[in-house]
C-alpha cells in the first residue's frame, strides 16, 4: 500500500470590509506612510470594526468561503484546528465554536497558539493526523482579530497589524503530494521581547495592568527583526538542502508576513528570484495566523499540481519554523 501523505484540497479567506490605510494612520499617531512603506512594505490593512464580533467571526467566514468554493460537505469534517492568538474568549476553545456553527457537526476541535507561527504549526498538526490514516478531512483554519489586542496610540505595532482570516483542507494524497518536510524550532529567550504581558496567569487581569496598558502587544521590533531574519532564512535554506531542492526546484516562497524587508532577506538567502515570493502584505499587514492561508487565497490561481511551495514563518516566544510542500490540485 502506498503511504499516504496530507494535501491541501481547498482553500478559503476573508478579510473584513473597513480599511485602515497609512493616510489614515498619519492622523491617528506621528507617522508617516514612506516611513511605514519603506520599513515594513505595508500601505493599509482591515479591520474588524463590529465590536460585537470576534476572532470566531473571521474564521467562519473564511471556513464557509472554503465550503463553498469546494463544496465540500461539513458533516464529513473530521476535525477543526483553529490557530490564533486571539480567541474569543481565555476560556472556551474558539474552534468548537467555529465549528459548530460552520455545521461540522461530527467533527472534534481545538485552539492552538504558536504566535505568528500558529498557522505553519497548524498545518504540521493538520497533516500528522491525516497521514496517520485516523482522519480523512481536517479543516485548519489561520485567524486573528489583532486589532483587539493593539494599542493605537503605540506606533510602533499599530502600524503593523491588521485582522484577517484564512483556511485549507486537509486530506489523504496517495499520488505523493502534500506535506513533505517540515523543520520546526522554539526558544524561550523570545518571551521579553514580543509579548502581552498582563491577562495571563502570570499577571491577571488588574485596575492597574487596564491603566498601564498591559493588555495590549509590546514588541523590541530591532531585537525581534534580528531573529526573525536569520531564524527565517536559516530554517528556510535548511529544508530546501535536505530535500535537494535547488532554487530552480522552488516554485514558491509562503512566508509570513511581517516585514517586507524579512521576507526579502530569506527569498535573496534561497536565491529565489522576487517572482516566486509571494506578498500581500502592502493590502493587509500583518494579520499572525491568517498570512499563510491569505496567501494562499490570493495566489491559488496561479498554483500547478506538483509545483513546491516552501512555507517560512517566524513568531513571538520565539517560534518558528519551515514547510516543505507539493501543491495538490490546478485551481
Ligand atoms: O510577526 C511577528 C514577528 N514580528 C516581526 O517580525 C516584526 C519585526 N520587526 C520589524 O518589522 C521592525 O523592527 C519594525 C517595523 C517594527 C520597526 O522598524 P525598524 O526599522 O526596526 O525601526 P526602529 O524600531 O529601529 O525605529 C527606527 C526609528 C526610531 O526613531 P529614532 O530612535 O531612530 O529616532 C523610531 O522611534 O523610527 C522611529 N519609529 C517610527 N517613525 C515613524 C518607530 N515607529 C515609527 C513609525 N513612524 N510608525
Amino acid at each position: 500500500m502506498s503511504k499516504i501523505t496530507a494535501a491541501i484540497t481547498a482553500v478559503g479567506a476573508y478579510v473584513p470590509e473597513y480599511v485602515l490605510t497609512n493616510e489614515i494612520l498619519e492622523t491617528m499617531v506621528e507617522t508617516n506612510d514612506e516611513w511605514i512603506t519603506t520599513r515594513t512594505g505595508i500601505k493599509e490593512r482591515r479591520i474588524l470594526k463590529d465590536p460585537s464580533k470576534g476572532t470566531s467571526f473571521l474564521g467562519i467566514k473564511a471556513a464557509e468561503d472554503l465550503i463553498a468554493k469546494s463544496g465540500v460537505d461539513p458533516s464529513e469534517i473530521d476535525m477543526v484546528i483553529m490557530a490564533t492568538a486571539t480567541p474569543d474568549l481565555p476560556v472556551a476553545s474558539t474552534a468548537a465554536f467555529v465549528a459548530t456553527s460552520i455545521g461540522a457537526v461530527n467533527a472534534f476541535s481545538y485552539d492552538l497558539q504558536a504566535a505568528c507561527s500558529s498557522f505553519l504549526y497548524g498545518m504540521s498538526t493538520a497533516s500528522a493526523y491525516v497521514a496517520s490514516g485516523k482522519y480523512k478531512k481536517v479543516l485548519l483554519i489561520g485567524a486573528d482579530k489583532m486589532s483587539s489586542i493593539i494599542d493605537y496610540t503605540d506606533r510602533t505595532t499599530c502600524i503593523i497589524f491588521g485582522d484577517g482570516g484564512g483556511a485549507v483542507l486537509f486530506e489523504p494524497n496517495e499520488e505523493g503530494l502534500g506535506l513533505q518536510d517540515e523543520y520546526l524550532r522554539t526558544d524561550g529567550v523570545g518571551r521579553d521581547f514580543l509579548r502581552i504581558e498582563a491577562g495571563g496567569s502570570l499577571m491577571p487581569a488588574s485596575q492597574e495592568t487596564v491603566a498601564n496598558k498591559k493588555h495590549f502587544v509590546y514588541q523590541d521590533g530591532k531585537t525581534v527583526f534580528k531573529f526573525a531574519v536569520s531564524n527565517m532564512a536559516d530554517v528556510s535554506e535548511r529544508i530546501m538542502q535536505r530535500n535537494n531542492l535547488t532554487n530552480d526546484d522552488v516554485n514558491w516562497l509562503v512566508a509570513h508576513q511581517a516585514n517586507k524587508r524579512i521576507i526579502d532577506a530569506t527569498a535573496r538567502r534561497m536565491q529565489v528570484e522576487d517572482s516566486k515570493v509571494l506578498m500581500n502584505i502592502q493590502r493587509y499587514g500583518n494579520t499572525t495566523s491568517a498570512t499563510l492561508p491569505l496567501l494562499l487565497s490570493d495566489f491559488e490561481k496561479q498554483f500547478k499540481k506538483g509545483d513546491n511551495l516552501i512555507f517560512a514563518a517566524f513568531g513571538g516566544g520565539f517560534t518558528w519554523g519551515s514547510i516543505y510542500l507539493k501543491w495538490a490540485y490546478n485551481a
